[in-house]
Parts: C-alpha cells; structure tokens; sequence
C-alpha cells in the first residue's frame, strides 16, 4: 500500500505530510516532526511514556494511528512550555525532585495536564488514577504525585 496524505495539527501548528497509511502518532511525531519529547518504550500501550494529549485527553501516542490523528488537536511536552518558561506543572515537578532519569517524565506532565485542565483541584485518589497508565521505572510515584496535588489552579491554568 502507498502512501497516504495526512494533515495534523499538533501544537497549534498546522502539518501535511504523506505517510504510510499505519505508521503511529508517536512515529510520525517523532520521526517525522522531531517532536523527540514524547518518549517510545515499549510501543504497546503498556508504559505511557509516549502520552500526548488529543482533543483534551491523555492518550498514548503508540496506539493512534496517524491517520486517525486528523482533525484533533494534539499537544505535546513540546508546547507546554513558553521560550524559557517552564509550565507550572514542570516547574513543579522540579521543585518537588520528580524528575530522576527523566524517561517517563513528559509522558506523566501530559497526563498531569489533561487532568489538571479538567479538574484543576483534583484529590489524592484523581491524580493517582490519572497517572496509573504512566509507568515510572525510578519509582519516584510519591515525589511526582507530590507535584502534581501542588500545582494550584490558578498557576496552571494558563
Ligand atoms: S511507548 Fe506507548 S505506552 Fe509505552
Ligand atoms: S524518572 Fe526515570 S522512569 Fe520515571
């Protein structure tokens, strides 16, 4: 099967690009756009290193095909910050020391994020639910839960 035309808007920023019709989100994100920041682990939906948010939900980006990809807005790590300014939720997981080899980080900001947007003061319980899906191989749950239950609705709601 040949290629086929496919047109993403990730970041706010309109792409057009022609693409085998079963290559991944995460492949096309990363090979395709150098949007490197959105992580490939297992490539299974098993890790949620790779979780973007699309049409405000935190999906895993291993699982969505390209093509099915139109027509949605993805944002990725890449658009969080702003130049050299950090989002809330990273500044956060900075000062909590959430970050440790750093693989699973952009893909549990993103998940924060998606949750945080919809439910800007979010229990204990939400936010363990909302980063169950994100594997951290540190093990460093408490330290990102920590950041996440302090980033105040008014900080992240830019
Ligand atoms: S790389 Fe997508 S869930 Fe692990
Ligand atoms: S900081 Fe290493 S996998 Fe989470």
């Amino acid at each position: 099967m040949g290629n086929v035309e496919v047109e993403l808007k990730v970041n706010g920023r309109h792409y057009k690009l022609e693409i085998a019709p079963w290559r991944t989100l995460l492949e096309v994100l990363r090979e395709n756009l150098g949007l490197v920041g959105t992580k490939k682990s297992c490539n299974e939906g098993q890790c949620g290193a790779c979780t973007v948010i699309m049409d405000g939900r935190a999906v895993v980006s291993c699982l969505v095909l390209a093509i099915d990809a139109q027509g949605k807005e993805i944002h990725t790590i890449e658009g969080l910050s702003e130049g050299e300014s950090l989002h809330p939720i990273q500044k956060s997981f900075l000062k909590h020391g959430a970050v440790q080899c750093g693989f699973c980080t952009s893909g549990m900001v993103m998940s924060a994020k998606a949750l945080l947007d919809d439910n800007p003061n979010p229990s204990l319980h939400e936010v363990r639910k909302a980063i169950s899906g994100n594997l951290c191989r540190c093990t460093g749950y408490q330290h990102i839960i920590d950041a996440i239950l302090d980033v105040s609705k008014a900080e992240h709601d830019i």
